[in-house]
């Protein structure tokens, strides 16, 4: 333990001091800061990453709980070259990335849920939050910025009760504590990789890779929409643009483009 804690120390200095990297102890959402930081100017890969978070934010506007040193909560600033209508996808991008970045480090293969959330089995064990600038500004103010929050060294009992049953984390999955400032530097390397690939390569070969981890395939899920309506149904994936298609039993396919989807047990 007093070794783990020594060798974070050691690799927070390192990370601190490392070009376009701010680290905080103590922070209220490293997205908000990040959301400053672009419209400040900050370059393309200038990374926010925060011990401890205490306003951290998930989708739909829900709560991060964000429990000091045990977790990875950090937000990239992105500036692309691609058009406006494909910023919504650099969520899967980011969601692949953070799942290959955490098989390279760790013995273990996540899974990914529409539209980028990190599974083990049935538990949640990270999500990411992209957010971005107003994109009918000028080029070279447009940005993204992709926060990701992911249990690290996070114990069962940890958890707030309400999630308890249905998170996971890293070293629950691995039987391992790793210091999270090494996952931290992987995880930016393999996101900024992905964009590369993005950009250069387009959509379809990032989503090719991303259907390889879909958990939700051929499962059948509730979508609740943004009205709040239930849509039940089986999954039959993301399509090219990153829409996900879910049959109902009347056999009518809908394209889900946002909202909340959960299995049905
Ligand atoms: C979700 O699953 O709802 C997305 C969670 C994203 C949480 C991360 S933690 C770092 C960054 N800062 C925030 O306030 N949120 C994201």
């Amino acid at each position: 333990m007093c070794r783990v804690l020594l060798l974070c120390t050691f690799f927070f200095a390192q990370v601190s001091a490392m070009k376009n990297i701010e680290w905080h102890s103590t922070i209220g959402s490293t997205n908000d800061l990040a959301l400053q930081r672009g419209k400040e100017g900050v370059v393309h890969g200038y990374t926010i990453g925060a011990k401890y978070q205490n306003t951290g934010r998930g989708r739909l506007g829900r709560p991060w709980a964000s429990p000091p040193g045990t977790g990875l909560y950090c937000s990239t600033i992105i500036r692309p070259e691609i058009e406006i209508h494909d910023y919504p996808l650099l969520t899967f991008v980011a969601g692949l990335a953070v799942a290959e970045a955490i098989e390279k480090q760790y013995e273990l293969s996540p899974g990914l849920k529409w539209p980028n959330d990190i599974y083990f089995g049935r538990k949640k064990c990270g999500g990411i939050l992209t957010e971005t600038s107003n994109l009918s500004q000028l080029d070279k103010q447009r940005f993204a910025v992709v926060g990701i929050g992911l249990n690290v060294n996070t114990e069962t009992t940890m958890f707030p009760e309400e999630i308890r049953s249905t998170s996971t984390s890293l070293s629950i999955e691995s039987g391992a504590n790793k210091a999270v400032s090494e996952l931290f530097i992987t995880i930016r390397e393999q996101l900024l990789g992905e964009v590369s690939f993005f950009v250069k390569y387009g959509f379809e070969p990032v989503i090719e890779r991303w259907r390889e981890r879909d958990i939700f395939l051929g499962e059948r899920l509730e979508w609740v929409t943004a009205g709040g309506k239930i849509v039940d149904g089986i999954s039959l994936g993301p399509d090219d643009r990153g829409l996900l298609h879910v049959k109902d039993d009347q056999g009518r396919v809908h394209e889900v483009l946002s909202g909340d989807i959960r299995l049905v047990k």
